[in-house]
């Protein structure tokens, strides 16, 4: 296979890339889009900010343009993110207890009901956990006003609003076994053993060198893994260049191959051009669209 889509689809998975549709009008960004991936994850535009920026006034339009395009493209699309303390606007933070929950199940219904039967993996929930060796949930509206069981209602909520799109949780710095990852790990056993609805654990994989790929990344996706949810990497990006940079991209790609749950890997981002990390050049296209030596570790690992 001569593609990133190509090659992990014959390997049974999907290669994606966020998309922002701010870009689509940009000819080489577009058909590096459409030539190389085969799924797409809006970068911005399915966050609460962008879908419900005032309460019960629901605006789409960008999201549309991706869904839209990615679908015209034959491409599978992953729905980021609907319960998140970040990019998040402030009426929400404003809300009592009660209040609050009926924002958060609403916003869930009106964005996943927009797009019901077109996404193929929704992250429900992202980011709910501390950093560091806690454990601990992280403070947000959600957690601080309704409580450690927020991220179960908003799970349940989501499996109604779409029952065919898998539900994620998607964290960072959960890649390798530590005591984050523990504690998610924890949370998804004690949903599967009570039944709460949950199909996938996204890890975000954005790596630099105070934070490179875990030695561990393949077994701790395999306890994910063996709780009985898919595993998927879902932003990954990876900062350096060269052959250290393709090296990490090849063991990334390879952890993910090893494990049979794990269906796709995602990269943040088409070009290093408009990386989130400005001034990085964490990506597999360098600014001119040319394939850097981490597309070709990718592509021979595929
Ligand atoms: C980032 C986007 O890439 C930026 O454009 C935006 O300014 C901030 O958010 N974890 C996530 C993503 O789950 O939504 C974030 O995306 C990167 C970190």
């Amino acid at each position: 296979a001569d593609t990133l889509g190509s090659a992990a689809a014959g390997q049974g998975r999907y290669f994606g890339t966020a998309v922002a549709a701010n870009h689509l009008g940009e000819a080489d960004y577009a058909a590096t889009l459409n030539r190389e991936f085969n799924s797409a994850t809006p970068e911005n535009e399915m966050k609460w900010d962008a879908t419900e920026p005032s309460r019960g006034t629901f605006t789409f339009t960008a999201a549309d343009q991706v869904v839209d395009h990615a679908r015209s493209q034959g491409m599978d699309v992953r729905g980021h993110t609907l319960v998140w303390h970040s990019q998040l606007p402030s009426w929400v933070g404003g809300l009592g207890a009660a209040e609050l929950r009926t924002a958060m199940n609403g916003h869930i219904n009106g964005v996943m009901g927009r797009y019901k039967g077109r996404i193929h993996s929704w992250d429900v929930v992202n980011e709910a956990f501390q950093d560091g060796g806690s454990g601990a949930r992280r403070s947000s509206p959600f957690q601080d006003k309704l409580g450690d069981g927020f991220i179960e209602e908003a799970f349940r909520t989501a499996r109604a609003a779409d029952p065919a799109a898998k539900l994620c949780y998607n964290d960072y710095n959960t890649d390798g076994v530590n005591a984050k990852s523990t504690a998610v790990y924890t949370m998804v056993k004690d949903f599967k053993s009570r039944g709460v609805p949950i199909d996938c654990v996204g890890f975000q994989g954005h790596f630099n060198s105070a934070s490179p790929v875990p030695s561990d990344f393949r077994a701790n996706l395999q306890r994910f893994a063996d709780l009985g949810v898919d595993v998927q990497i879902t932003e990954l990006d990876i900062e350096g260049s060269g052959t250290a940079q393709a090296d990490s991209y090849a063991d990334v790609v390879e952890a993910c191959l090893a494990v049979d749950r794990c269906t796709g890997i995602t990269v943040w981002g088409v070009t290093d051009k408009y990386s989130w990390r400005s001034g990085g050049t964490p990506l597999l296209f360098d600014g001119d669209y040319d394939e850097k030596p981490a597309y070709d570790a990718v592509l021979t690992a595929l």
